[in-house]
């Protein structure tokens, strides 16, 4: 497509978007009595205006029936994370089994790793990218260390070559191949949070099991912003949260993916509680667990229905505008014209920027971080004033993020005008 930088260009497309009337589903934050130009979705997706609806089915089910609402709740508690198993199925290419709401993303992480990072003495290493999410990097070294290494002998950080900041697949590959005999589990953001980058998952993986590791992937920045097919390609477990590309709230409930290949095999070390513990014979109240044989088996303990009720509404949302596919079909066409706009920008006022993120569209979500070499927090605050909801990160970079559900054209065409002072005006 030729993009054209014109507000009446901009209109046009939003005129055409099959997903344009989604906006009106979520709370825009006001600045200033005027809509923000809300570019957040990275950090905290919008809340979706049904989410009090669904809160409030419970909270009554709770006011009129007490316990009862275990099983007689119009949801009944006691199956709360199947409601949302099929949607997140489809966002992950997984099958239902494959995957279930619970927790929250560190604490499955860790629980994940219990499970996949079984070192030897021979095998322990750990291949995970450079900078990481601090959280994850403290969950490997933390692991590592439970496991009586250090570190600085056991993990080995992707680093991406000197002058660059995006990881080069070819590069992860062959890292993975140099350590084949030391490896025991590789696990990476799939997009990277500071990035952008959104990485090859498949032959990540498939490279990690030629090596003979396990490999699992924290999708915090992946889930809800690009398609996967994690069951196809094999991947063994991982893990997101939902409050950022999933709008399921702050600290909203998080999820976990186990492939199927690794249900049924009963060695497997696992940290466990009953709601982990086979559904038909749970509530026996035996002392022997036995496992769901799916990744429900993982589960510690009885779903939390309000943050799960949010998390509801939101996947609902998704499944009715015609989930990720239609999602993403959007989003590249708007990070792209996002893209053009500030390239145009940066060409007609010599902004003294770069962007991070990689440019082609395979290898990015819907996230452009832009690293400014002297003036960027200045930008950002001007841009707040503005009403501009744009996350900056030290040491320079301003993280921004259209999301194709409640992001229009005309925002990120009105973002990158008052970003640059009118650039396009002549
Ligand atoms: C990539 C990534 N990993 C881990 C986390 C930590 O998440 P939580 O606090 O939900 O455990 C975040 C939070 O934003 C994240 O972006």
């Amino acid at each position: 497509m030729t993009f054209q930088a014109t507000a009446s260009f901009a209109a046009e497309l939003d005129q055409q978007d099959p997903l344009r009337l989604f906006r009106d589903r979520f709370f825009i934050p006001p600045v200033n009595g005027k809509p923000s130009i809300y570019m957040c979705g990275n950090s905290l997706g919008l809340q979706p205006k049904s989410a009090k609806t669904l809160i409030e089915t419970e909270l009554n089910d709770w006011a009129g029936l007490g316990v009862e609402g275990h099983v007689h709740g119009k949801n009944p508690w006691l199956y709360y994370h199947h409601f949302t198993q099929e949607a997140l199925s489809k966002l992950l290419g997984a099958r239902k089994k494959e995957v279930v709401a619970m927790g929250s993303l560190t604490n499955n992480l860790h629980l994940l790793l219990i499970s996949f990072y079984r070192p030897t003495t021979k095998c322990y290493k750990v291949l995970i990218e450079h900078r990481p999410f601090p959280s994850d990097q403290y969950a490997v070294d933390s692991q590592v260390r439970m496991h009586g290494f250090t570190p600085e002998q056991a993990v080995i950080e992707m680093k991406p070559r000197s002058g660059e900041v995006n990881l080069r697949t070819d590069d992860i590959l062959a890292t993975i191949k140099e350590h084949a005999d030391e490896l025991a589990v590789v696990i990476m953001g799939g997009v990277h949070f500071y990035t952008g980058e959104l990485l090859d998952m498949q032959a990540i993986t498939a490279a990690a099991h030629e090596a003979g590791a396990t490999c699992g992937f924290d999708l915090a920045h992946a889930i809800g912003n690009v398609p996967m097919q994690l069951h196809d390609w094999s991947v063994d477990f991982a893990c997101w949260c939902s409050y950022k590309y999933l709008n399921s709230g702050p600290g909203g409930v998080a999820g976990i993916f186990v492939h199927e290949k690794h249900h049924t095999n009963d060695a497997i070390i696992r940290l466990e509680g009953w709601w982990g513990h086979d559904e038909a014979n749970r509530f026996k109240m035996e002392n022997k667990f036995v496992s769901m044989h799916t990744a429900e088996s993982w589960q510690l303990s009885n779903a939390p229905v309000f943050p799960m009720a949010i998390h509801k509404a939101a996947l609902d949302i998704v499944e009715e505008a015609g989930g990720i596919q239609a999602m993403r079909k959007k989003s590249e066409v708007l990070t792209s014209y996002f893209e053009f706009l500030l390239l145009k920008a940066k060409a007609t006022s010599g902004a003294d920027f770069t962007i991070l993120t990689p440019s082609a569209i395979e290898q990015r979500g819907c996230q452009l971080s832009l690293s400014f070499a002297s003036n960027g927090k200045a930008i950002h605050e001007r841009l707040t004033e503005q009403g501009v909801i744009a996350d900056w990160r030290e040491p320079g970079v301003i993280r921004m993020a259209p999301v194709p559900l409640y992001n229009s054209f005309t925002d990120v065409y009105r973002l990158v005008s008052l970003m640059f002072n009118n650039p396009f005006e002549n």
